[in-house]
């Protein structure tokens, strides 16, 4: 079995690793190496490779395997004085009383990941262009990372733009960028005329749309997932195009695959890893459900303080999980998937819950259920970002 082979192999190189250099010992980078964000340093690593860097300080280090670690040095920033961050997930401004859910580090089992350092992350991204593609988790990504950015260098000259689909803060001096961009899907969601009438028409075999706003961008972070299953008042289209008809509904899992064999076939003939680099965000979990970690009587994530401790309860992989890792597989291009499934899975703890009514009122009483799929800002996010960060750098 070549696999065997090669797992062997990548143990004995561990082995050497660990026998050479201390990955452990915090300060120490033992590798020197070319910075250079634009250069591909990672562009080799495919998710065949169980996303095992193999360059850098973060060689041989699955950085998503690993543990929280509380740590009151966190967290990097105060929401309260970042003005940047949307009210229904600034769970302080909503009047959350307890920090603790904003005090957890992630520590992968076999190497550190440094501390977030704004400034060498401009450094790395001057020139370019950096673009978080998809929905209110990315967006909530975008947010904590110019709230993370703003508050290591708060006098930075900078601009933002809050300007609908585009979020867009630019470090001036650097001639850098971060920037979001709405689409939920990947794939193109048009207003079109069916029978006289203005309906949304998902298009999960097109993508030209929605891609010239990522085209030039040089690093470039992608998820889809959750829009593909919301149900009723939430499904966010009254068609989807499908061989030359229109259905209002198909095989959510099947029409899903589809449009991510879409964006991936879009990638591969329309990117150069030389020059971009692209990574996949994995499905963020959600806990709606607590009889998860085995309290049957509870209300979604409502006054959960703690994250999860046991493996046992964390929750099986989504669908969209497996789809994508196939996805991802048949593809010519590198893409990086950034899996932060599993980590963010114990997070029980660091959903907004009842916090997030938008307008500094707990939602306690109200009819509206507890949101336990996005994470507060700041919070989890943060961390997706120091590992994106790491990723970069390192
Ligand atoms: C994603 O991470 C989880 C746990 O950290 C691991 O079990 C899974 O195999 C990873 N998936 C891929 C494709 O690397
Ligand atoms: C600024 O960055 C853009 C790419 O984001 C690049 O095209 C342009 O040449 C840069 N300008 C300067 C003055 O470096
Ligand atoms: C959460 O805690 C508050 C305050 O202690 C309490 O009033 C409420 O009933 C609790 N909710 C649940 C679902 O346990």
């Amino acid at each position: 079995m070549p696999e065997l082979a090669l797992s062997s192999f990548l143990f004995l190189l561990l082995l050497l690793f660990f026998l050479f250099f201390d990955p452990l010992s915090a300060t120490h980078l033992p590798f020197s190496r070319d910075r250079r964000l634009g250069r591909s340093i990672h562009g080799h690593v495919s998710l065949l490779e169980e996303n095992m860097v193999s360059e850098g300080s973060a060689e041989l280090c699955n950085i998503f395997n690993g543990r929280w670690v509380f740590d009151e040095s966190y967290p990097l920033y105060s929401s309260q004085s970042c003005p940047y961050i949307s009210s229904r997930v600034n769970c302080k401004y909503n009047g959350r009383p307890d920090s603790d859910y904003q005090k957890w580090r992630w520590q992968p089992d076999t190497c550190n990941v440094p501390r977030f350092d704004g400034e060498k992350l401009l450094e790395g991204l001057r020139g370019k262009r950096l673009m978080i593609v998809g929905d209110s988790l990315d967006r909530s990504m975008w947010e904590s990372l110019v709230c993370m950015l703003l508050s290591y260098s708060p006098d930075i000259t900078k601009s933002i733009q809050l300007n609908y689909p585009f979020n867009v803060f630019r470090a001036l001096e650097y001639n850098a960028s971060v920037e979001f961009f709405w689409a939920p899907f990947l794939v193109d969601l048009d207003m079109e005329l069916v029978l006289g009438q203005p309906k949304r028409v998902l298009k999960p075999y097109e993508i030209e749309g929605n891609a010239q706003a990522w085209r030039g961008v040089d690093i470039l972070i992608f998820n889809s997932a959750h829009y593909w299953t919301h149900l009723g008042g939430l499904k966010s289209w009254d068609y989807i195009e499908y061989e030359n008809g229109l259905y209002e509904d198909l095989d959510r899992m099947f029409i899903y695959q589809k449009g991510m064999e879409t964006w991936a076939s879009w990638i591969d003939s329309n990117l150069d890893p030389q020059k971009t680099r692209v990574f996949f965000r994995s499905i963020s979990p959600i806990h709606t459900d607590p009889s998860q970690w085995d309290e049957p009587n509870g209300n979604r994530c409502v006054n959960e303080t703690e994250p999860i401790t046991q493996d046992a309860f964390l929750s099986p992989i989504p669908p969209q999980m497996t789809i994508i890792e196939t996805v991802l597989k048949q593809m010519k291009f590198p893409v990086y998937f950034f899996n932060i499934t599993r980590l963010s899975d114990y997070r029980k703890d660091a959903h907004p819950s009842v916090y997030t009514s938008g307008d500094g009122e707990m939602r306690y009483g109200s009819a509206s259920p507890a949101d336990c799929s996005h994470w507060c800002v700041s919070g989890v996010p943060d961390i997706w970002n120091e590992l994106l960060a790491f990723l970069l750098l390192y």
